[in-house]
C-alpha cells in the first residue's frame, strides 16, 4: 500500500522499490522533517484545518515519533518510500486519521527542500565552529612557535627564512576566507520553501512570513517555482566543502614531508599516527594522508551533483533526490577532517635543531642581493653578482656564511665590514617587517590581528 496508489492497478515492482527509495539515506533529515511539519501543523491550526487540541496531538505525536527513532524503536516498511512519507504514515498509524490532515497544502516537493535547506543551515553552522576552533589551534602555535626560524620553500626548494608562526598565520587567515563563504552558503540557504506547495503555491493561504521565522529562515521563498526547483544552496555548500577540503589537503601535504625522516621538522602525536603491520619501525602519518586523500572526495561530491542538476529543468524531477547523499557525505566527512587536524596541529612536536640545522644559507642569497641594492647596485646587477657567488661557494663546496668580506670584494668592492651582519637568520627575518611580512615585528601584528578577527 502507497499513499499515493489511488490511480494504479499494481504494485511497484519490488526492485523499483529498491531502486526508488531514498529511506535508507533521507532518514538523516528526520529531525529536520519533523521540526518542519510541527510547524506546518501550527500554521494549519492558524487557518482552522486542525483545532487546538488536534495541533497538540499532531505535535506530541511527532516528538514522540523522533524520540522513538533516537531510541532505536522506529520499524520502517518496504514501501516507506523516504522519510516524508514514513513519518507520515507512523503517525496516521499512531494518532489516526487527524494526522491524514497534515499534509493538506503541503507537496513532498516544498517539505524536501525546506528539509534540505534546514539540515544545510545546520551542518554550515557546525562547520564554520569547527573552523573557529582549528583558528584557535593556529593561533595558539603561532604564539608558541614564534622562535622557530624555518626555511621558506618555493618549489620544495629552500627560498628564503621565515618564522614557523609566519606559516601558521597564512593557514588562519586562509580560513578566514573560507567563513566568508560558508557565510555566504549560509544565506544562499536561508529561504523557506514550505507553502510554496508542489510547485505553484499551496492552495491554502497560510502566514509564510510568521511560519518562515518559526522555523529560523529570514524570509519564504518569494516564488514557488524556484522554492522546489532550486538546489544551487545545496552545490554552494558543496563547493564551499570542496574549498576547504583542497586547502587543509595542501597543508596536510606540507606537514606530511615535514615529518619525514629526511625533513624530521616535526613529529606527529603517536594519537594521530598509526603504524604498518608488517614494518616495526613504522609510525606513519595516516592522520594527515586522509585529510589530503579526502578532498577528492568533496571535489567529487561537488561535481557529482553540479552534472546530475544541469539536466533537470524546472521544477520538481526525481533526479533531485540525488542532492543527498553526496551532501550528507561532504558534511560528515568535513566534520571529521577539521576535527582530526585541529588536534593533529594542536599536538604535534617541533623539532628546532633539526630545522636550524637544515638552514642553507643560501636561504640569504636575496639579503645579501639587497645589501648591494642599499649600497647603491641596481637589483639586476646585484642578482647576477650573487648569482656568481653562489655558483663559487658551489664549485668550492664553501657555506656561503663562510666567505670572508674579502673574498666577497673579488666579486663587487660594494661589499664593506658591515656585510657581515647579512649572514644572520634574525636579521634577514627582520629585514621584513613590512606588513604582512614574516618580521617578528609584522608577525606579532598578524597575531593580533587573528585575535581580533575571532572576537568579532
Ligand atoms: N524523496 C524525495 C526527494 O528526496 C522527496 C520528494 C518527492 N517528490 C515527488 N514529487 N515525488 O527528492
Amino acid at each position: 500500500m502507497k499513499m499515493w496508489d489511488g490511480r494504479f492497478s499494481k504494485p511497484s515492482d519490488r526492485l523499483m522499490e529498491q531502486f526508488h527509495n531514498s529511506l535508507p539515506f533521507d532518514q538523516k533529515l528526520i529531525e529536520e522533517d519533523i521540526q518542519g511539519s510541527i510547524a506546518w501543523a501550527g500554521a494549519l491550526k492558524e487557518i482552522a484545518i486542525f483545532t487546538a487540541d488536534e495541533y497538540q496531538m499532531v505535535k506530541k505525536g511527532l516528538e514522540e515519533i523522533l524520540r522513538d527513532y533516537s531510541e532505536g524503536k522506529i520499524q520502517f516498511l518496504p514501501q516507506d518510500e523516504d522519510i516524508h512519507m514514513a513519518v507520515e504514515r507512523i503517525l496516521i498509524e499512531r494518532i489516526g486519521d487527524t494526522a491524514a490532515r497534515l499534509h493538506t497544502g503541503r507537496s513532498r516537493n516544498d517539505q524536501v527542500a525546506t528539509d534540505c535547506r534546514l539540515y544545510v543551515l545546520k551542518v554550515l553552522k557546525k562547520i564554520s565552529d569547527a573552523v573557529v576552533n582549528l583558528q584557535n589551534v593556529l593561533i595558539s602555535r603561532a604564539e608558541n612557535d614564534y622562535e622557530i626560524i624555518i626555511p621558506g620553500f618555493t618549489h620544495l626548494q629552500q627560498a628564503q627564512p621565515i618564522l614557523l608562526s609566519h606559516y601558521w598565520l597564512s593557514f588562519f587567515f586562509l580560513l578566514q576566507r573560507e567563513k566568508s563563504r560558508l557565510q555566504h552558503a549560509i544565506e544562499t540557504a536561508d529561504m523557506m520553501p514550505l507553502g510554496a506547495g508542489a510547485m505553484a503555491g499551496s492552495g491554502f493561504n497560510v502566514d509564510r512570513f510568521r511560519l518562515a521565522s518559526s522555523l529560523g529562515f529570514s524570509t519564504p521563498s518569494h516564488n514557488s517555482i524556484d522554492a522546489v526547483s532550486s538546489r544551487d544552496f545545496i552545490l554552494e555548500a558543496l563547493s564551499v566543502a570542496a574549498s576547504i577540503g583542497i586547502h587543509l589537503s595542501r597543508y596536510a601535504e606540507d606537514l606530511i614531508i615535514w615529518c619525514s625522516h629526511e625533513f624530521g621538522f616535526i613529529e606527529l602525536d603517536d594519537a594521530w599516527s598509526t603504524g604498518s603491520s608488517i614494518m616495526p619501525q613504522k609510525k606513519n602519518p595516516d592522520s594527515l594522508e586522509l585529510i589530503r586523500g579526502k578532498s577528492g572526495r568533496f571535489i567529487g561530491n561537488y561535481m557529482r551533483f553540479a552534472t546530475t542538476l544541469k539536466g533537470i529543468g524546472l521544477t520538481y524531477y526525481k533526479d533531485l533526490q540525488e542532492d543527498k547523499e553526496p551532501l550528507f557525505d561532504s558534511f560528515s566527512q568535513l566534520d571529521l577532517v577539521l576535527q582530526v587536524f585541529t588536534q593533529v596541529i594542536a599536538t604535534l612536536k617541533t623539532n628546532k635543531e633539526r630545522i636550524t640545522e637544515d638552514l642553507d644559507p643560501f636561504l640569504l642569497a636575496t639579503d645579501l642581493a639587497d645589501y648591494l641594492v642599499r649600497k647603491g647596485m641596481p637589483f639586476r646587477h646585484a642578482h647576477k653578482v650573487i648569482g656568481k657567488i653562489v655558483a663559487y661557494c658551489i664549485d668550492n663546496k664553501l657555506p656561503m656564511n663562510n666567505l670572508t668580506q674579502k673574498q666577497l670584494c673579488d666579486f663587487s668592492d660594494l661589499f664593506d665590514s658591515d656585510v657581515m651582519q647579512v649572514f644572520s637568520w634574525k636579521n634577514a627575518i627582520d629585514a621584513r617587517n613590512i606588513y604582512g611580512g614574516t618580521g617578528s615585528k609584522s608577525v606579532k601584528e598578524q597575531i593580533d590581528l587573528a585575535k581580533t578577527l575571532l572576537k568579532t
